[in-house]
């Protein structure tokens, strides 16, 4: 019996009006940029015509990421 390949792990978009995944935005806060201005500098995140509705996840990244070294599990 072959096992089953493995499932691609999931990378959810986190920025639906930009088509910007959460592995983007995970690579711009491990790399320094945790102010949400920034995050859009780097990743077009957090503008676009519905408003900005992902901003607040966004946020929730960052804080957790500075206060545990992690990032939330649940997809926006
Ligand atoms: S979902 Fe990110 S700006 Fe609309």
């Amino acid at each position: 019996m072959t096992k089953k390949p493995a499932k691609p792990k999931r990378d959810p978009n986190v920025c639906w009006c930009n088509m910007v995944a959460k592995s983007v935005i995970e690579k711009a806060i491990k790399d320094g940029k945790t102010d949400i201005y920034d995050i859009f500098e780097v990743t077009n995140a957090g503008v676009g015509a519905c408003g900005g509705s992902c901003r607040p996840y966004i946020q929730k990244m960052i804080d957790q990421y500075l206060e545990t070294g992690t990032f939330p599990e649940k997809p926006r």
